[in-house]
């Protein structure tokens, strides 16, 4: 029997340019690179690769509290809803929510790569045979229209935004990204994994695994840069650097120089001292009070919130009413 085909839209979301990226991140004091440069298909594999290490324990503590609340979250989402997934990179969670969920209306995935988005709505197509599966090529966090209503069945559209992803945002820009998604969902909600504080020791470990993906995994964005840049970047020049800064309630990865060098990119040279980083993630932990704080201000209203029993992770439920 034919399988019926998810709907794509390719909305062709501006790609950022990997050189003025560079260029810039490299030019700045403190040197600092963007996070979307680990993503190459390796960088994706070893993302992967780090959810499946015992250190690091967002992804399956995540995964605990979908299945150990899944029927109070189903209740919670309602019967009839249209999941909307914030970056559809592996479909493995949506699967278990869609699993759990009432008599879903669809599922509609955005992601910025399309060859992913038809890789996970074909597999959720095959999984759920019958269930209206849609993907949208685009970057969600851009604030551009998205033709949702067009895609969505009758009832109400619910963000799903897994793996604490808004920890990767600066607290402000979390702000602004979640005022765009609570505008666009309404009068549905958001269904937010977010990491939260917890003993420096954990999350340090958790950053810092024994085996040392986390530290491939960071050294990637540089074999990354220099496969797709004119450079003479060398990656065995730096060394993985990840804490948790307390202060700052977020654990920092760096790339930090071995030694004093100069890197050209293209036409351009800069100087690394030795011990100097270059800055590649920040990964914010929040209390579940700071962050229902957080999703007030950018118009949600925070509505329910489940935790493992130790409280290291939360999976909330945002409502966005109609008109706030
Ligand atoms: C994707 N993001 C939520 C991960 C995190 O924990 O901040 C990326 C990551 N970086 C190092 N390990 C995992």
């Amino acid at each position: 029997m034919d399988m019926p085909q998810p709907t794509l839209i390719d909305l062709k979301p501006d790609l950022a340019s990997v050189e003025d990226a560079v260029l810039q991140g490299l030019a700045a004091q403190p040197k600092a690179l963007p996070a979307w440069l680990f993503y190459d298909a390796e960088g994706s594999r070893l993302f992967e690769a780090i959810c499946e290490q015992p250190e690091y324990y967002p992804t399956r503590t995540e995964l605990a509290i979908l299945r150990e609340h899944g029927p109070d979250i189903a209740a919670t989402l309602g019967e009839g809803c249209t999941l909307v997934e914030l970056g559809s990179g592996s479909e493995r969670k949506a699967k278990v929510l869609l699993r759990l969920l009432r008599a879903p209306d669809g599922y509609i995935g955005i992601d910025v790569s399309a060859a992913q988005l038809r890789s996970a709505t074909a597999a959720l197509a095959r999984a759920f045979p019958g269930l209206p599966v849609a993907g949208i090529c685009a970057d969600f966090g851009d604030d551009g229209a998205l033709p949702l209503a067009e895609l969505a069945g009758d009832g109400p559209l619910v963000g799903f935004f897994p793996g604490s992803t808004i920890g990767n945002m600066d607290p402000g820009a979390a702000t602004g990204f979640l005022a765009g998604w609570a505008e666009r969902l309404a009068p549905g909600g958001m269904l937010v994994g977010v990491d939260l504080v917890k003993d420096k020791a954990v999350l340090d470990a958790a950053y810092n695994d024994a085996a040392g993906v986390t530290a491939t995994f960071n050294r990637n964005m540089l074999v990354h840069v220099a496969r797709r840049l004119d450079t003479d970047l060398d990656p065995d020049a730096f060394a993985h650097h990840a804490f948790f800064d307390p202060a700052a309630s977020r654990v920092e990865m760096h790339l930090v120089a071995r030694r004093a060098h100069t890197v050209r990119v293209g036409g351009h040279r800069f100087q690394f001292r030795a011990g100097e980083s270059i800055h590649t993630e920040s990964s914010h932990k929040y209390t579940v009070e700071g962050f229902q704080a957080l999703a007030r201000q950018a118009g949600f209203q925070p509505q329910r919130v489940w935790t493992d029993p130790r409280r290291w992770f939360s999976v909330h439920y945002l409502a966005a009413p109609a008109g706030a």
